[in-house]
C-alpha cells in the first residue's frame, strides 16, 4: 500500500503498538512438564488467551491476532487435533457474550472449508455480533497458514483480473484493512514464525520470550510492549539519528 509506506518514519514508535500479533506456543511442554496430557496444556493455553486480550484491552492495544491453529498442525496425533477442535467449539460457546461485554470483536483467518460444520456456524455468529464500538479487534487464525494466505490472494487477485503488484495483491491477503502487525510475540522459546502471517510481518518488530504459552499473562505482555516501545523502526531508511547525508558526496563524478 504505497499511501501507507509513503507517510512512515523513522522515530520512535508510540509507545503502545497498535496491532499485536501473538504465536501462542508451549502447550504441550507446559503439560509433559506436569506429567498431564498435551491436551492439558491446550485446555490452560484457552485461560492464558483471555488473559492476553484483558491485557491487551488495558493497555489500549487496538488490535490482536492470534495463531489458535496452523495448517500444519493437521499432523499432528489425530486424538489431540480432536481434543483442540473440541475445545474451540467450547470456547466460542462459552467466551463469545464475555468478549462481547469487553467491547472485543472476534473475526477469524484461515481455510475454513475442513473445519465442521458446528464450528463454522459458530464462527458465522461470533463475527456477526456487533460490538460497537469495539475496544480491541481480535483475529483468530484457525487453520491458517501464510503461504495458503499469499496464494487465496493471488488466486482472488487473478478472478478479479487485476494486474498483479505488491499493492493490489497486497489488497487481497488476509487483514489487508487494518494497519500490519507492529508487534509480534512468539512464547516457549521457538525463534521461527511457523508459516504465520508472512506477508504482513514484513516490517514487524519481533519479540520472544521463553514463557510457555499456559504460564503467560499481562505482565509478560507489559515486557513485550515496554521492549517495544524502546525499538527504533527504520522501515528501510536511515536513523534520525544519524548525519544527514551531504548531497555534495552523493554526486557522481
Ligand atoms: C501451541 O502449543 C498450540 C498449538 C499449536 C495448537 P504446542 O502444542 O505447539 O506446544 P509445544 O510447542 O508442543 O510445547
Ligand atoms: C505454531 O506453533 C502454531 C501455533 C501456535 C498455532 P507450532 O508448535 O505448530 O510450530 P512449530 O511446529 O514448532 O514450528
Ligand atoms: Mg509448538
Amino acid at each position: 500500500m504505497s499511501g501507507k509506506t509513503a507517510s512512515r518514519k523513522t522515530s520512535r514508535p508510540a509507545l503502545v503498538p497498535r496491532h499485536v500479533a501473538v504465536v501462542m506456543d508451549g502447550n504441550g511442554r507446559w503439560a509433559t512438564r506436569r506429567l498431564l496430557p498435551r491436551t492439558a496444556g491446550h485446555k490452560f493455553g484457552a485461560d492464558a488467551l483471555k488473559r492476553l486480550v484483558r491485557g491487551c484491552v488495558q493497555q489500549g492495544v487496538q488490535y490482536l491476532t492470534v495463531f489458535a491453529f496452523s495448517s500444519e498442525n493437521w499432523k499432528r496425533p489425530v486424538e489431540e487435533v480432536s481434543a483442540l477442535m473440541e475445545l474451540f467449539v467450547q470456547a466460542l460457546q462459552r467466551e463469545t457474550p464475555d468478549l462481547t461485554a469487553q467491547g472485543v470483536s472476534l473475526r477469524f483467518l484461515g481455510d475454513r472449508e475442513p473445519l465442521n460444520e458446528r464450528m463454522r456456524e459458530l464462527m458465522v455468529q461470533a463475527e456477526s455480533t456487533v460490538v460497537e464500538p469495539a475496544r480491541l479487534r481480535l483475529n483468530v487464525a484457525l487453520n491458517y497458514g501464510g503461504r495458503w494466505d499469499i496464494v487465496q490472494a493471488a488466486r482472488a487477485a487473478q478472478t478479479a483480473g487485476v494486474e498483479l503488484t505488491e499493492e493490489s495483491l497486497g489488497r487481497y491477503m488476509c487483514l489487508a484493512d487494518i494497519p500490519e502487525p507492529d508487534l509480534l510475540i512468539r512464547t516457549g522459546g521457538e525463534h521461527r514464525v511457523s508459516n504465520f502471517l508472512l506477508w504482513q510481518l514484513a516490517y514487524t518488530e519481533f519479540y520472544f520470550s521463553e514463557t510457555l504459552w499456559p504460564d503467560f499473562d499481562e505482565q509478560t505482555l507489559a515486557h513485550a510492549i515496554a521492549d517495544f516501545a524502546r525499538r527504533e523502526r527504520r522501515f528501510g531508511r536511515v536513523s534520525d539519528k544519524a548525519a544527514p547525508a551531504d548531497p555534495a558526496g552523493l554526486r557522481v563524478a
